[in-house]
């Protein structure tokens, strides 16, 4: 069995971050969103990766490399355009050859294994098999109907009017007769070739399409409270661990990892919350629920429950909250005359001034 990882798409919802970063690599818990993912693979016994990727390629390819750190082979399939989730798999048609596999959402957040998923899928007769999750608003979706055995007997993406509160999580099994399904059908009125049409038109020519509920934390990562929740997820199972260095004036309460190479000097850092190999806090405060990648200064600056990439420097800064800062950003206080908020920010930023 093979897997397909999608890693390309725009991230519309997620800019600015993703005007110049691949959304699958913004670390919960000092970690890639898309190496969790890769490593849930790995535990179910699936290491024969083909990844999508998109204008980010670079940086994907930096992060993950041939798999080899991770324990999996990793395959690099290049996407043109964002064309839909059924066009990254007519483009990976040679990578998947006749084997079954399984088809993962990049940006999705899953906690708990895949393999009793997968065991499940390859012991049925089934050609398709989806994993549901019950949501508020599934009109945000694509949602699924089932019939009184459980199976799918309709799939409608991002209905006005949901027909169920059943939405897909993004991790499918599929048996190689999708391929036929995706070279046949045509682009949504979105311009995209749409998995569920694909999946529809099987059902519609009488095949299996059976699903399951997932039974842990699921969380599609699209725009940021949900990349807060899944750090503050991740963070409360942290074992705490001080590799770094703390000095005598500060203090270090509840679960807090201090990576490798990181110095925290007269500060005060409240668990759960991560702080990255080679970051310095000095004089500063940093409360729950905070990742610091690696890299970072964080200076006479009180920060909580946000997360911060690599190579920040943040100076003087009363408080941060509910934040996420992408990499290499500086943000400082001015002595400057007239006092004044000055700013250089990319396009689509969200500033919110306390
Ligand atoms: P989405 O989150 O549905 O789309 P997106 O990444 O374009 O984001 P937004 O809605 O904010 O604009 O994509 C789900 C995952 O699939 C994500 O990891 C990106 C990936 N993907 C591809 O690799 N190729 C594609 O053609 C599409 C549409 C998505």
């Amino acid at each position: 069995m093979k897997a397909l990882i999608l890693a390309g798409g725009s991230g519309t919802r997620l800019r600015p971050i993703t005007h110049t970063s691949a959304k699958q690599l913004i670390p919960v818990a000092n970690k890639p969103v898309l190496f969790y993912g890769i490593e849930q693979l790995r535990d179910a016994g699936i290491t024969d990766l083909g990844i999508v990727v998109g204008e980010t390629a670079p940086e994907v390819r930096a992060a993950v490399g041939d798999g080899s750190a991770l324990g999996v082979e990793v395959t690099y399939l290049q996407q043109e355009a964002p064309l839909g989730l059924a066009h990254a798999v007519l483009i990976a048609r040679d990578f998947l050859g006749e084997e079954d596999f399984v088809m993962l959402l990049g940006d999705n957040f899953l906690i708990g294994g895949l393999g009793e998923f997968v065991d499940d899928f390859l012991t049925s007769d089934a050609e398709v098999q989806l994993l549901l999750t019950e949501v508020a608003e599934p009109q945000f979706y694509g949602v699924a109907v089932l019939d009184a055995q459980g199976r799918v007997e309709r799939l409608v993406e991002k209905p006005k009017d949901p027909p169920s509160n059943l939405a897909l999580v993004g991790v499918y099994l599929f048996r190689p007769l999708i391929h036929e399904a995706v070279a046949a059908i045509k682009p949504s009125a979105r311009g995209e070739l749409e998995i569920t049409d694909a999946i529809s038109l099987l059902i519609a020519q009488g095949a299996r399409v059976r699903s399951r509920m997932v039974t842990g934390y699921w969380k599609d990562t699209g725009r940021l409270e949900d990349m807060l929740e899944c750090n503050r997820k991740v963070l409360e199972t942290l074992i705490p661990r001080i590799d770094g260095t703390v000095d005598d004036a500060s203090r270090i309460t509840g679960r807090v990892v201090v990576e490798e190479g990181a110095v925290i000097e007269r500060s005060t850092v409240r668990g759960p919350a991560i702080i990255g190999r080679g970051t310095h806090v000095v004089d500063s405060y940093i409360g729950p629920f905070t990742s610091v990648y690696h890299d970072c200064v964080i200076d006479r600056t009180e920060l909580e429950h946000s997360i911060v990439l690599e190579q920040c420097t943040i100076r003087d800064v009363t408080r941060i909250e509910d934040s996420l800062i992408g990499k290499n950003v500086e943000v400082s206080r001015s002595e400057e005359s007239p006092k004044a908020h000055r700013l250089m920010v990319g396009d689509h930023s969200r500033i919110r001034l306390g």
